[in-house]
């Protein structure tokens, strides 16, 4: 870490948003995830102490329900969740000091000894209020779960709060007709009682708050907007069922996701510091002398800007230092889109590419501002093979052959060409003034720039000519040795951005890659044989991600999981006719239905819980019609065991029961039984 050349290290706390833990992280999650961690490994690699602290955001009726259709528990999904993520992160090179979950102890312990302090100081207020509510589920429904047809336009299917056809806005209560999402009953309207938070008290703290340059102009404008405009009290509290945190003395009222949540970055800094040791008041105080930062996306302001630091206020912490907004991710200039191949998942992107190609792209893409972000995905391949395979990474291997051929892998004696090494080395100010802005795209743009400067000179000074007289021995050698530590300056500006290539050149130019600084010249120095350090992007990559990214088996399409139904969908040849060999590819086990039940929202699917022997499994079945959930459990049937887990509206069908079944789809359904057969048998 090159901290000699720093006065006084600075103390700083940053933080991603917590990403939901109901599933997978997909592009735009890495999006803030890359611009975080560049930032984090720049002031790292500049010598200050940065730590970075990320946790999944686990609580909220969307995970509960999630949980409850899978048939587990909301403790379960968040863990397999996490797990998921935790993966994704480390192959994208994200280096989180911790990454942790709201559903811990110290989250929740922070989360009630700050609401005793706002409810101490006389900051929360209690109060009833109506709201629909689910007779069928007995749960109190938000917009998201009410449908129904729109007041002005008539359109039907909308949601509780606006009509995707003609932009009104409207209470969930206007709606006519409306439904429970959840069970397709007609929702009542239920007084309960809810605990508010008193936000309009803080808004000249606010007020202060948002215009004292710690937030971007257009960020600070849209609060100013909201203060001008008046603040609504905030409703931090929800009833039970729900899956978080209860509040203290109100029995059956939880804190509402989004009260936990921000406090969640806390709880993972504490949880950090109880192995590292160190002081939390010493970043968190009233007197804290550190910075805290929050990266996130601009759906989440008010969230941040807003109720955060009023909370913070209220409960004797310090406040941010900034709140660093970005925009949305956008693909081939629209929105993601699950048709066209381009809602694509973290994971999807690591089967066909390496984390540093998109690290490199969205650096190269990404300012200070709020705009969104195009991934053009033929850009994409262009600037990426045109950047860092043709201009960065060839300046090594157009040099390093000839020292560890020639000239025993060791750089010349004497720096040949101080002045334009001088040129590199007097850009540090620059390039690490842009970084610190975010202006990730500007200090790429005066990279490359100093990457084409590189590229001239070996071009004019052509080494692989003068190789051809042993009379220019020292002139290879010098010309070289002057490529090499240009190279090594750029992957050094580059190393925030593109960790795992400069990884690599720090192994082929044996050494660490400090932030450049006077004097750092690289003579007499012994280096290691060269490797590609990073290869070109192939269209097939591309064309397989986004391949992959189409999932046109979202909606269930029932009846989806009788086999018959399958093969008339997806004929399987002209004659119909499969061979032994594609039968025998078709692993039929025999299993035991454990637990069946409805689905939410389906008409004809069944939820099965299978004992396929040695383990378990759901599996979706579109045999409603015919079975009560009653009358399958501990039937035997047969099950396709190796069938594609297929993603579905409900959640994951882990294979397929085979019926028989009428052409209707209706009740001529009869499941396959293997009386006397036990689990785990195969059938053949
Ligand atoms: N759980 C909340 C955040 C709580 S922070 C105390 C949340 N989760 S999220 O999973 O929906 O989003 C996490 C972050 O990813 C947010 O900052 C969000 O703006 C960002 N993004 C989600 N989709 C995105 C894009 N398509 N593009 C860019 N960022 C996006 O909100
Ligand atoms: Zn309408």
């Amino acid at each position: 870490m090159a901290s000699e050349s720093l006065s006084s290290p600075r103390q700083i706390l940053v933080t991603s948003a917590l990403p939901y833990a109901n599933g997978p992280l997909h592009l735009g999650h890495l999006l803030e995830a890359i611009q975080t961690d560049i930032w984090v490994r720049f002031q790292q690699q500049r010598g200050h102490n940065c730590v970075y602290v990320c946790a999944d955001d686990a609580h909220g009726t969307p995970i509960m329900l999630r949980a409850e259709q899978m048939g587990i528990t909301p403790e379960q999904l968040i863990a397999d969740i996490q797990a998921d993520h935790q993966r994704d992160l480390k192959a994208f090179h994200i280096a989180h000091d911790n990454y942790y979950t709201t559903h811990s102890d110290e989250t929740r312990e922070l989360a009630q000894s700050i609401y005793q302090r706002l409810k101490a100081n006389n900051h929360i207020a209690v109060r009833s209020i109506v709201q629909a509510f689910d007779p069928e589920k007995q749960l109190f429904l938000s917009d998201r779960y009410i449908k129904g047809t729109c007041p002005k336009c008539k359109t039907a299917d909308q949601y509780g709060d606006n009509c995707e056809a003609c932009g009104h806005t409207y209470a969930p209560t206007d709606l006519i007709d409306p439904i429970s999402v959840l069970s397709g009953a007609t929702p009542i309207e239920k007084e309960s009682e809810h605990y508010f938070f008193k936000l309009p008290e803080f808004t000249e703290l606010l007020k202060d708050w948002t215009r004292s340059g710690r937030l971007q102009d257009q960020i600070a404008n849209k609060l100013s907007e909201w203060l001008d405009s008046g603040l609504q009290e905030w409703d931090i509290s929800r009833d039970a069922p729900y899956f978080g945190f209860e509040i203290p003395d109100a029995p059956g009222k939880y804190f509402y996701v989004w009260l936990d949540a921000p406090i969640g970055y806390m709880g993972s800094h504490a949880n950090l510091l109880s192995r590292t040791g160190g002081d939390f008041n010493e970043y968190w105080g009233k007197e804290s002398n550190a910075e805290l930062y929050h990266f996130i996306g601009k759906d989440i302001i008010n969230f941040h800007c807003l109720f955060w630091p009023a909370v913070l206020h209220s409960a004797g912490y310090r406040l941010p230092s900034g709140v660093f907004v970005h925009g949305f991710l956008t693909v081939n200039g629209t929105k993601m889109s699950k048709s066209r191949g381009t809602f694509i998942k973290a994971a999807t992107y690591l089967e066909c590419l390496q984390a540093d190609y998109l690290r490199y792209y969205f650096a190269a893409k990404l300012g200070s501002g709020v705009d969104d972000i195009d991934l053009n995905l033929e850009d994409f391949l262009q600037r990426v093979n045109s950047d860092l395979v043709g201009k960065v990474v060839n300046i090594a291997s157009r040099c390093a052959g000839f020292i560890s051929k020639r000239f025993d892998g060791t750089l010349s004696e004497q720096c040949s060409e101080p002045a334009l090494l001088g040129e590199f080395i007097a850009a540090s100010d620059d390039i690490a003034a842009l970084f610190e802005a975010r202006e990730y795209s500007k200090a790429i743009r005066a990279i490359m720039s100093l990457a084409d400067r590189a590229n001239q000179y070996i071009d004019s000074h052509k080494p692989w000519e003068l190789a051809k007289d042993p009379a220019n021995a020292q002139q290879v050698h010098d010309v070289c040795s002057t490529g090499i530590n240009l190279f090594r300056l750029l992957i050094a500006y580059l190393k925030p951005v593109i960790p795992e290539t400069a990884a690599k050149a720090e192994a082929f130019l044996n050494l660490e890659l400090a932030w450049p600084r006077a004097g750092c010249e690289l003579t007499g120095h012994k280096i290691n044989k060269f490797k590609p350090l990073i290869t070109r992007i192939e269209q097939a990559q591309i064309d397989k991600m986004v391949d992959a990214s189409k999932e046109n088996n979202e909606q269930p399409t029932a009846p989806a999981t009788s086999a018959t139904a399958r093969l008339e969908n997806e004929d399987v040849s002209e004659s119909n006719e499969i061979t032994i060999d594609d039968f025998f590819k078709v692993d039929l086990r025999v299993a035991r239905v454990i637990e069946a039940d409805h689905v939410e929202g389906a008409d004809k699917l069944l939820q099965l819980k299978l004992d396929v022997g040695d383990h378990t499994r759901t599996v979706f079945s579109g045999i409603k019609s015919a079975y009560a959930p009653e009358d399958l459990v501990d039937k035997l049937v047969v099950v396709v065991a190796n069938l594609k887990p297929r993603k579905m509206r409900f959640g994951t069908s882990e294979g397929m029961v085979l019926a028989a079944a009428g052409d209707d789809g209706g009740d001529e359904v009869w499941i396959v039984q293997t009386p006397g057969a036990v689990p785990g048998m195969k059938v053949t």
